[in-house]
């Protein structure tokens, strides 16, 4: 297959290039490095089968070449990022999303949508199934993000509609692993970074409202089962092991075996108290389950960082600790405690 990744740069669409290149696909990354890096491709750009187009999808989308696949991951995903990033992200979801769907329909391709567990909101519903329409502020400081996924996912449903594309809709939950940046303010990768660093780690609210995580290599198993599969979805893919933030902090200092305290700062607005995905779709129509536990998966990560131990240090001072798939959304009660990067 040939396959164009958007986002292909980032964390979750680096593995997505790796994956596909590893079972023989071509892959054509478009990546505006606006959230990206090149050092996260840089271990397959002289590989033939991949090419690297440096490009805003918002603004225009053309890729020589006929396409049999193309997954549309590009977005700022993390707090700080969106946050710094609102007009963007809200391009991209909608702009970016319909330049990529044009690119899908014009070579008869499989589209498969980067679609986010954040469109159930703060959930009234628990676990989350796909049928639950979600409980979302559309003016709140997450609503760049989360309306424009929400929007992203109806204009998909309406090429698959009206101009008969091949959609298929993935709902990502919480995924950590190798090539996170360290200062991108998600929980998992702020707890690790906190820990090495002999920082603080920052918990916001009392520590008891949960998350489920998920490994990257099987989040990647599963973008791979759907881009194969011609179910449109939306489905869900994340790990079903709930944890509290508290549990997660505790594990990270097991793990680290470091001695940074935990602190606790105010809930920021949004925060959702309980998200977990329920997976049974995936299990049935993809045959889909996460296979590596949250322990061993923190494992890589802290090996990964132990790796790139300069980049982890230069973060410290803009690490603001998060609770949910990126971090904590701005909060007019405790502005202080965001440290937003610049
Ligand atoms: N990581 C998670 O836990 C998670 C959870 C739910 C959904 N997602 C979704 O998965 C996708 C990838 O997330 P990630 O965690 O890898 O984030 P990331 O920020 O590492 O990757 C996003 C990539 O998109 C690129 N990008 C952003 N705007 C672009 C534009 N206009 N044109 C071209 N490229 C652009 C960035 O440069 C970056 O390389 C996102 O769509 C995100 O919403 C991720």
């Amino acid at each position: 297959m040939r396959v164009l990744i958007t986002g292909g740069a980032g964390f979750l669409g680096s593995h997505l290039c790796e994956a596909l290149l590893l079972r023989g696909d071509t892959v054509v990354c478009a990546d505006d490095l606006s959230t990206g890096r090149l050092s996260n491709i840089a271990a397959f750009t002289d590989n033939p089968k991949f090419t690297f187009l440096q490009v805003d999808v918002s603004t225009g989308l053309t890729v020589p070449g006929h396409l049999d696949a193309v997954a549309h991951l590009a977005s700022p995903a993390s707090p700080p990022d969106y946050h710094r990033l609102p007009l963007e992200t809200l391009a991209v979801g909608s702009r970016g999303t319909e330049n990529a769907l044009r690119v899908a329909e014009e070579n008869a391709a499989r589209f498969v949508l980067a679609s986010t567990s954040e469109i159930y909101g703060d959930p009234t519903v628990h676990p989350q199934n796909e049928q639950y329409w979600g409980n979302v502020s559309s003016i709140g400081p997450r609503s760049v993000y989360d309306e424009a996924k929400r929007f992203a996912e109806a204009l998909a449903m309406a090429y698959s509609r009206s101009r008969g594309v091949n959609v298929g809709i993935v709902r990502i939950f919480n995924t950590f692993g190798p090539r996170m940046r360290a200062e991108d303010g998600r929980v998992v990768s702020s707890f690790i970074a906190q820990a090495l660093n002999g920082d603080p780690l920052t918990i916001y609210g009392d520590g008891q409202q949960t998350r489920s995580f998920c490994y990257v290599d099987d989040l990647i198993r599963g973008i791979v089962a759907m881009i194969d599969s011609s179910e449109s979805g939306p489905v869900n893919l994340g790990n079903p092991i709930e944890r509290t933030v508290q549990e997660l902090a505790e594990m990270v200092l097991d793990i680290t075996g470091s001695e940074s305290a935990i602190e606790f700062h105010q809930r920021p607005v949004d925060d959702p108290a309980r998200r977990r995905p329920d997976i049974k779709l995936a299990r049935d129509l993809l045959g889909w389950q996460p296979r590596v536990s949250t322990e061993e998966g923190l494992q890589h990560l802290v090996d990964y960082f132990r790796s790139h131990a300069g980049e982890v240090s230069a973060a410290a001072g803009s690490i603001s600790g998060a609770q949910f798939e990126g971090g904590p959304a701005l909060s007019p009660q405790e502005p202080s405690a965001l440290a937003l990067p610049a």
